[in-house]
């Protein structure tokens, strides 16, 4: 008996995840991806070309130019990989952009080897890599990039190696985690700073007093002139950044904190023209803020989506009920529920519009239809289903995706969460408050739609703990303080 039920159960559940669109999986074109794959048929070519100019050619020589191909070649696909892991939702555009790096730095490295320091050569790129598609990309990319030389009579010396990827490992690794533009100038004069006193006293012939500055200068000229062409070069990487960003759809952290200043026009707008629309966004951000910290994902990823995700609600601000002043609601003077969804649907739509229009990276553009997923509009469903109207349970349902990322599906809950919350009685305790986030979570959850959001079960009740103490300050500020009645103190 028990059997028959689990069958049936598994049976319902997946007629019920045949009703929602399935997970679209990032299509990379046929072309892009024979571009891309004679791009690394050409890095391979010239990282290892010089092995077959030897002469006698032997056949150990072309067994061993076989075998550094193959390795390039293997490399440059483990780093498409790594890439794609680390960014699930990676563009052609951006493994273009990582690739092209890499063939750019090999043909450097056969032109410019013997006059300028490696270190000018890898770590401004590494610089972009981990600004635009994070800190293991970059690592990965740095280790390809520092193996294979192209000229096997290129010998670089032990410390200068082990220099340049301890200052690439750091540029990596500080990439990813910068914040703004002022960091990334500091990070361009450390650097240097830190590779130019690296190399003097591992590499620096003489050691003279710092007190003669001048003989100082001259006899670690070399070293002083690497690291000031480093030092120019990263200043010019940081300054190109922004072209990248926007060729190459790159989301960097300092992008992101400016797409989430309040005073952006779109943000301004729905400050004025949906106002409740642009308050219920704000609460939502706080939610979303502290269950992403709680789980450690990407903090102003979800801040900034958060602020965009209901900007479709400008299309028509008073069909959404933050927005009524309680006059009178346009829904009920349209009594048409399957009108009354398209409605709904259309904040998704519009939104995705708005994106296009002001150009919102695809990350932060996903966060649109991605807070709905295909969740059901209940209250014009129920409607409908009164009216005994001929209808099919998807026409009520959000056009989806459903959340494909941690920080989309905290959105969604953060979102179902906001109005109970809200509405909650002041005196309610911590256990009822608790009660409601877990109930609105399990039915998110029984509907499918965390199902490729890869949240754990340890993550969402983090996610609850978090909601519930986001509740607590709430309620923490709408109890009413005692004044004194003179209100002489401050
Ligand atoms: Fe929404
Ligand atoms: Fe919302």
């Amino acid at each position: 008996m028990q059997n028959i039920t689990t069958t049936f159960k598994k049976l319902f559940y997946l007629w019920r995840r045949s009703q929602v669109p399935v997970k679209q999986p990032i299509k990379i074109s046929r072309i892009d991806n024979l571009i891309i794959f004679l791009v690394c048929i050409l890095i391979s070519i010239i990282s290892s070309y010089k092995l077959l100019l030897i002469s006698p050619l032997n056949i150990p020589d072309i067994f061993s130019w076989l075998l550094t191909f193959t390795e390039i070649l293997i490399s440059s696909g483990v780093l498409i990989l790594v890439s794609k892991k680390e960014n699930p939702t990676i563009s052609s555009r951006q493994i273009f952009l990582i690739i092209t790096l890499l063939l750019a730095v090999q043909v450097a490295k056969l032109a410019l080897a013997s006059s300028i320091s490696p270190l000018s050569m890898i770590i401004p790129p590494a610089l972009i890599i981990s600004q635009g598609m994070g800190s293991i990309t970059a690592l990965a990319w740095v280790s390809i990039a520092s193996l294979f030389w192209p000229d096997p009579e290129i010998v670089i010396n032990n410390n200068l190696f082990f220099i340049l990827l301890v200052c690439a490992s750091i540029v990596s690794l500080l990439g990813g985690r910068i914040r703004s533009r002022a960091q990334l100038l500091q990070l361009s004069i450390f650097v240097p700073i830190g590779s130019f006193l690296s190399q003097w006293i591992l590499i620096g012939k003489d050691n003279i007093s710092l007190i003669y500055k001048q003989d100082f200068v001259l006899a670690n000229r070399d070293i002083f002139s690497d690291s000031l062409l480093l030092a120019i070069v990263m200043l010019f990487t940081i300054l190109f950044i922004p072209i990248f960003e926007s060729i190459f759809g790159l989301l960097t952290k300092a992008r992101l904190l400016e797409l989430a200043d309040k005073e952006k026009p779109l943000i301004r707008r729905l400050s004025l023209e949906a106002p409740g629309t642009f308050e219920h966004t704000l609460l939502i951000c706080g939610l979303a803020e502290e269950a992403t910290r709680m789980i450690g994902g990407d903090i102003d990823l979800i801040k900034t989506g958060a602020l965009y995700h209901d900007v479709g609600k400008l299309h028509a601000p008073n069909w959404f009920i933050e927005n009524q002043d309680g006059s009178k609601n346009p829904h009920d003077e349209l009594d048409d529920p399957i009108k009354s969804a398209e409605v709904l649907q259309a904040h998704v739509d519009e939104g995705l519009k708005f994106a296009r229009k002001n150009r919102l990276p695809k990350l932060i553009a996903n966060f649109i239809p991605e807070h709905q997923g295909t969740l059901k509009m209940g209250y014009f469903f129920q409607k409908a289903k009164e009216k005994n109207l001929d209808i099919n349970e998807y026409c009520f349902r959000y056009k989806g995706p459903i959340p494909q990322s941690k920080e989309t599906a905290i959105l969604m809950l953060a979102d179902g969460c906001e109005a109970a919350l809200r509405a909650m009685n002041i005196n309610a305790s911590d256990k009822e408050a608790l009660a409601t986030i877990s109930n609105i979570i399990y039915s998110r959850k029984k509907d499918g739609q965390l199902d490729d959001s890869n949240l754990s079960k340890g993550e969402i009740f983090l996610i609850k703990r978090a909601f519930l103490n986001v509740w607590k300050r709430i309620r923490h500020r709408r109890i009413q303080y005692p004044t004194s009645k003179n209100n002489t103190f401050s």
